[in-house]
């Protein structure tokens, strides 16, 4: 791989998905690592990321000089330019003159990084102290206006750096920059793809696996779906997915798990049909908290009794979980299977049934999970659906759940989401929920007559991670036709709202 060392700033992770992009495969290391261990995964190349830290302060993490001395070509971004010219002789200096931003850049040299580029471009930006003088036997290969070193490399050597970011949308020639260094300079074929990751999990996942057979808990969901059909294909009917219809899901979301998935990928497939059983727990409950937990309760009793039935035909050795990379990264990085998320509710498993984890998408960001779900054939409304949580329309009914009020929301649900698909704004929109303010009631007027219906709350927001969000500024037409079409097509509900609340201090769902 070409590993990517995290000096603690966020674009670590950039980076890596960067890189890939470019056709290459690519980790994650913490800068604790020693290089010994660094050279022990036998890296193609070496690229030493931006971070918050100044070269110069105590307890800076450094690169160790040894590195430049293995052969294996480095690439230093910002923070990493900085420490790699300190390291190779170069001088950095604490300038107290920040520079920020969009930036003009100049090409002044012939170097290989910017081979092709314009002499002139932008560039993203972002620091204070700056390298003043390169280290020997390198060439300086652009500046700006405030740092004279903004770029330098050493071809021989298999060796370059920059002060901006090329790895941010800011720098417009950013991916070009990555692919000179990786191609060029580090001779690295670009031959990672897709098909490359399915090949090799498939092999993994055998190699894991045997003979044993294997469980896994699907939700609909993009990550159990990819990760279940890759694991289809490694080892076929060893496979038994379960599948818990709690009766929450959106119009067509049970439907698309029981047969087009199968469909598709020939999976074997247990429905538990729990509808009525949630329905009777959740009968009279208003308090989120609570239907919070009566849900995760009654799913993983099910899934318990599913999994019990299906370990009693012949023993299940494996569980699949979509666990990703940032997942594995943000939990401490490298291998085990210490700190997993657990996933879509299929967390607390039976204590008499011992499962080893097959985790196929441990490596891959989402992007990456969809691409595959693509090449692996599943339906685009499935590989590009939103996050759903798990107690799902449970918590978007305000108020006790029923199965009027479910038949009530599903149907506004589906037209929201109908035309969110025919406006073509399903991916620049993070989640769309809907929710059922079912113990509110207004006035409105239909016809000749007087309505006393329910309020529908349109949720529409956009974010990164879920953890911050901000309202999604919706075309006002797509709005008006969601709105005419609920109160025209759902008779229980007279009036639609928009909810304008960010995250903080709002959060994305009601409950
Ligand atoms: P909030 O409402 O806290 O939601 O802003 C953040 C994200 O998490 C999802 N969510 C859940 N996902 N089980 C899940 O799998 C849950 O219990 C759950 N609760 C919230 C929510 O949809 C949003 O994406």
């Amino acid at each position: 791989p070409v590993l990517v060392v995290d000096y603690g700033a966020q674009y670590a992770q950039l980076i890596a998905r960067r890189v890939r992009e470019a056709h290459v495969y690519s980790e994650i290391v913490p800068s604790s690592i020693s290089t010994e261990e660094l050279l022990a995964k036998r890296p193609l190349a070496v690229i030493l990321s931006g971070g918050p830290s100044s070269v110069y302060a105590d307890g800076t993490p450094n690169p160790d000089p040894q590195l430049f001395e293995s052969g294996v070509p480095v690439m230093g971004i910002c923070y990493g330019f900085q420490a790699m010219a300190v390291a190779l002789g170069g001088t950095v200096e604490a300038t107290g003159q920040r520079e920020f931003g969009g930036t003009s850049l100049t090409v002044t040299g012939q170097g290989a990084v910017f081979s092709g580029l314009p002499e002139r471009q932008s560039v993203w930006m972002s620091h204070t102290d700056r390298v003043s003088a390169a280290p020997e036997g390198f060439t300086v290969t652009a500046s700006t206006d405030v740092t004279p070193v903004a770029a330098f490399e050493n071809v021989e050597r298999r060796m370059a750096g920059v002060q901006f970011h090329p790895e941010v949308a800011h720098t417009p020639h950013g991916q070009a920059v990555l692919r000179h260094f990786l191609y060029d300079i580090a001779g690295i074929e670009p031959n990672w793809t897709m098909s490359s990751v399915i090949d090799e999990q498939v092999e993994a996942i055998r190699a894991q696996v045997g003979d044993k057979r294997v469980l896994c808990g699907l939700s609909g969901g993009v990550d159990s779906s990819v990760a279940a059909a890759l694991v289809h294909r490694a080892v076929g009917d060893q496979l038994t997915c379960v599948f818990v219809d709690h009766g929450l899901l959106r119009s067509g979301e049970a439907e698309q798990v029981e047969k087009d998935y199968v469909a598709v990928t020939g999976i074997n497939l247990k429905v538990v049909d729990a509808q009525e059983t949630f329905l009777k727990e959740l009968s009279g409950v208003v308090d989120p908290e609570s239907k919070r937990k009566i849900i995760g309760r009654e799913f993983i009793r099910a899934f318990e009794n599913a999994a019990r039935e299906i370990d009693a035909e012949g023993p299940i050795e494996y569980l699949v979980q979509g666990t990703l990379y940032p997942d594995v990264v943000e939990s401490g990085g490298g291998t085990g299977t210490a700190n997993i998320k657990s996933h879509h509710n299929v967390g607390g498993l039976p204590e008499d049934l011992k499962f080893t984890l097959v985790e196929p998408l441990r490596t891959l960001f989402k992007d990456e999970v969809r691409a595959i779900g693509t090449e692996l054939g599943l339906p685009e409304s499935m590989v590009w659906r939103h996050p759903f949580p798990g107690p799902g329309l449970g918590i978007r009914i305000i108020g006790e759940v029923t199965a009027e009020r479910l038949e009530i929301l599903r149907a506004a649900d589906a037209v929201a989401r109908a035309e969110l698909t025919a406006a073509g704004l399903d991916r620049s929109v993070w989640q769309f929920p809907v929710v059922l303010l079912a113990d509110v009631r207004s006035v409105g007027v239909a016809g000749d007559g007087r309505t006393y219906g329910h309020p529908i709350v349109l949720r529409p927001v956009s974010s990164e991670d879920a953890m911050t969000a901000d309202w999604s500024r919706l075309p006002y037409e797509v709005l008006a036709r969601i709105s005419t079409r609920i109160t025209n097509e759902v008779p229980e509900v007279n009036r639609v709202t928009l909810d304008i609340t960010s995250k903080p201090p709002g959060t994305i769902e009601w409950e």
